[in-house]
């Protein structure tokens, strides 16, 4: 049985709604604020369990999603789920077959919401999701289309800023926010990349005279 502050404003409104959990009111407001996502995009989802985000990914463009988990997740129409750690060294190469079946050549977006059981120790809850964000970053150099985005999500701490500006270069906008979905105790926060510039292109413009 859920504990009564499980059962908050947005739980009971995803229950309503057929929402599989109330992150999905997160990821409607990211869009809201940041049209992240559009008709037609390839996404890449990462920390998918149990499917919130990946409702709205597919309403939004009604193409099929790849979803990543190192827990397991209800099947969803149009999306390929990987109960995989993305921390394993080998994760592109679990991915790539997948992407190649469904015709992905890269990402047009590459969202995650991962993150391990938090600890209430806030030092390191956001060491370990430094840790989870600084992996998807990699993933996303691999497997991001030119002009993509990346969003993650990221419990604040003393290397958030750090973090931004180590790979903000690689975009062509970045920014921190935060959502009102979130609980008022969590220190969680939405970093949005827009405008992958991929290494060809960055060894172009260093190349020009
Ligand atoms: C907050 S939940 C995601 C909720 C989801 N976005 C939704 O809308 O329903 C975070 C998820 O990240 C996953 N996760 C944590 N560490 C991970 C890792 N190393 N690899 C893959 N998934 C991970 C957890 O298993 C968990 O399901």
């Amino acid at each position: 049985m859920a504990s009564p502050d499980r059962k908050d404003y947005y739980y009971r409104k995803a229950k309503q709604q057929n929402y599989r959990s109330r992150a999905a009111f997160k990821l409607m407001e990211l869009q809201t604020k940041a049209s992240i996502l559009k008709y037609g995009d390839t996404s890449l989802e990462i920390g998918s369990s149990p499917g919130g985000w990946t409702q709205i990914i597919r309403s939004i463009t009604e193409r099929p999603v790849i979803s990543i988990d190192i827990n397991d997740m209800e099947p969803m129409e149009g999306v390929t789920f990987i109960r995989a750690n993305i921390s394993s060294p080998s994760i592109i190469e679990r991915i790539k077959p997948y992407m190649e079946k469904l015709h992905i050549d890269k990402f047009s977006v590459v969202l995650s919401d991962a993150m391990s059981r938090t600890s209430g120790k806030r030092d390191i809850d956001h060491s370990s999701s430094y840790l989870l964000c600084k992996r998807v970053m990699e993933i996303s150099m691999d497997l991001l289309a030119e002009g993509g985005s990346v969003v993650v999500k990221q419990f604040q701490g003393d290397l958030t800023v750090q973090f931004v500006n180590e790979w903000s270069s690689r975009f062509r906008n970045s920014r921190i926010t935060t959502v009102a979905a979130s609980r008022e105790s969590s220190s969680e926060v939405y970093i949005i990349f827009k405008g992958y510039i991929s290494e060809h292109e960055t060894d172009q413009f260093s190349q020009s005279p």
